[in-house]
């Protein structure tokens, strides 16, 4: 066929060597290039990119070693449209993916990806989602025609000949198959960012255990280890294995005394995730110290004692860059001070990046994430609102000691919120595993904009809605049975950063001072923390909260922690949209947890707050 090979990994594996034969039989590229992950083949990947236009090299003084990538303007985010779960049974993929059958997937794809790499290079990338060679961790190998698609998945998953060797001459990988989709015909040229918005295709096949993407090169889409790989097809493994593998955080919180406790959370897609997972605790917590281990993805496993151990699949940072700045997230700044590929951001004069919020006032001139020039004012962001930031964790400075410990960190708390501006209190732990999973499956955020389908919450179970790859309904037996199996699982907490008072104004500063709510958390998993029981679950007085450093009028705490009944029952009401999705797949705990949640309710006063006189509630440390 005369495809030249840059044979630059080796691998003894058949199976892999014959799949990339044959892929390379289907996509016809004019060479073939197995990745071994160097720094040397890194560079000449950014040199090739830097001749091609697809990257522009910043300033080495201000921005060692880092890049930027201009996508086109119609290949920006991940698109939860043309995601499919190509289960064998629709019922499998459930009322909230996309589903076609893979078969008729598989024929669409096969037409798709014939020739399609015409023109190109086809790269073998090699990963490991994990610590290489941790009990958790899984392989991967993701053929791509995309070298922007190599450069970051070198940064985002540990990746190369050591993968190679790891896999030995038959270890077991999910094979990932990616590509843009603009072959190249003779003597066309290329565009810098080459994409096929119109046939875009990010198709999951569970039982196969394989993903197929086609006409995307952004994020999501396109590195397959991340969504794709850790949270959808991880899930269906994860079922049937026994583990989890969740859209959370994971961090570490320790106590001026040397005490080491582990907490991983969830939140929705932009409800700042990475911003809580590298806090700075605040003044007042002297001694304390935050450590990350992930930001986006935990992959959580009973041990040995039964107790779930966590591990960050991942290996970089892929944040979105609007928002953050010295003053929201100084952790995730450090973390991309250098080699690091950054992508929609925009180009400051002297070569370095710039997005909105990142300085108060923005820079006299830019030239903006399409390339055109920009001024204040002049009506158009300067940084798409998707745009990214793709940085080496090991560049983040709060990165915990343990967090590429094979065996995982112990997880004593899990936490859900989403953005509630109406109701929600600041934090409350559920009353035992079975409630805090109903919490965190009835979890989401109030809709803002009419565009969003009006009032009501927009439900978002464990944040997983876009990347469970099977049907919810098993989803949340599952979750039930792991907290069954566990000697002493985890506590689940409810927590909401975003709630307003009465004139549209956050009731509470966030950030830093979120620590609050973490100290309270970790007292509770240790059996100290005084709480009372509350018609929702257990909450923190006001007493019961650490306020050195910070001046929080009383009557501010119970505002942010009151709950209306009206509303309250308004919210258990709601659920009926997400229960009546699930139908008969629903686990029977749901249907009673709801059914107490209404009573509980139904039975507290008009307005709820914590410590309040004849509210009927006894601190106590509970479970
Ligand atoms: C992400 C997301 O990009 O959740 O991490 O959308
Ligand atoms: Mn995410």
């Amino acid at each position: 066929m005369g495809i030249h090979e840059v044979q630059q990994g080796r691998t003894p594996h058949l199976r892999l060597r014959q799949w990339i034969d044959d892929i390379a039989k289907m996509c016809q590229p004019d060479a073939v290039r197995v990745c071994d992950g160097s720094e040397t083949e890194y560079n000449s990947l950014c040199a090739q990119m830097v001749d091609a236009g697809t990257l522009i090299r910043l300033n080495p003084a201000k921005r060692p070693n880092s890049y930027l990538a201009r996508s086109d303007s119609r290949d920006v985010a991940r698109v939860e449209g043309r995601t499919y779960i190509c289960s064998i049974n629709k019922n499998d993929a459930g009322p909230t993916n996309n589903w076609m059958d893979p078969k008729a997937m598989k024929a669409k794809l096969v037409s798709l990806f014939s020739g399609c790499m015409r023109g190109r290079t086809m790269y073998v990338v090699p990963f490991s989602m994990g610590p290489i060679g941790s009990p958790i961790a899984k392989i991967g190998v993701e053929i791509t025609d995309s070298p922007y698609v190599v450069a970051s998945m070198r940064i985002m998953t540990r990746m190369g000949q050591g993968v190679l060797d790891a896999l030995g001459d038959g270890g077991d990988f999910v094979p990932c198959l990616h590509s843009v989709g603009r072959p190249l015909e003779s003597g066309q040229k290329d565009v810098a960012w080459p994409c096929h918005p119109e046939q875009t295709y990010i198709a999951h096949f569970p039982e196969e255990r394989a993903i197929w993407s086609f006409g995307s090169g952004y994020g999501g889409n396109a590195l397959l280890g991340k969504k794709c790989l850790a949270l959808r097809i991880a899930s269906t493994m994860a079922r049937d294995e026994g583990w989890l593998a969740e859209h959370m955080f994971i961090m570490g919180v320790e106590s001026p005394e040397g005490e080491k406790t582990y907490v991983a959370g969830a939140f929705p897609s932009a409800c700042g995730k990475t911003n809580f997972a590298m806090m700075i605790p605040p003044e007042g917590f002297d001694g304390w110290r935050v450590t990350t281990v992930g930001d986006d993805i935990a992959w959580i496993k009973p041990g040995p004692d039964g107790c779930l151990y966590a591990i960050n699949p991942e290996n970089g940072f892929f944040g979105v860059a609007p928002g953050t700045s010295v003053k929201s997230n100084p952790r995730a700044m450090e973390s991309m001070k250098e080699n690091c590929l950054f992508t929609n951001v925009a180009l400051t004069d002297d070569g370095d990046v710039w997005w909105e919020g990142m300085s108060s006032e923005p820079p006299a001139h830019l030239i903006d994430w399409t390339g055109k020039d920009w001024s204040p004012g002049c009506g158009r962001t300067a940084a798409h609102p998707n745009a990214r930031f793709t940085a080496p964790i090991a560049q983040c400075p709060s990165l915990d000691a343990d967090w590429e410990n094979p065996g995982g960190v112990k997880i004593s708390a899990f936490l859900f919120g989403g953005r509630m501006g109406k109701s929600m209190p600041l934090v409350f732990q559920a009353f035992n595993w079975s409630h805090g999973v109903y919490l965190a499956a009835t979890m989401g955020s109030e809709k803002t904009a009419a565009a969003e389908g009006g009032e009501g919450v927009r439900r978002d179970p464990m944040a997983m809605l876009p990347f469970c790859g099977y049907n919810m309904a098993d989803y949340f037996t599952h979750w039930l049975n792991m907290g069954r199996q566990a000697p002493e699982p985890p506590r689940i907490f409810r927590v909401n950063w975003f709630r307003k008072d009465e004139n549209g104004k956050f009731i509470w500063p966030g950030f830093g001072e979120n620590m609050r709510v973490l100290k309270w958390v970790v007292e509770r998993v240790h059996g100290r923390g005084y709480g009372v029981e509350s018609p929702i679950g257990w909450m923190p007085r006001y007493e019961d909260m650490h306020w050195d450093g910070l001046d929080f009028p009383k009557d501010k705490f119970r505002e942010l922690m009151t709950i209306d009944r009206e509303s309250g029952c308004g919210e258990v009401h709601d659920q009926e949209e997400l229960f009546d999705r699930f139908f008969d797949r629903l686990p029977k705990e749901f249907v009673y947890e709801r059914e107490l949640s209404k009573s509980r309710l139904w039975r507290s006063p008009r307005t709820w707050r914590p410590g309040a006189t004849g509210s009927g509630a006894r601190p106590e440390v509970a479970p």
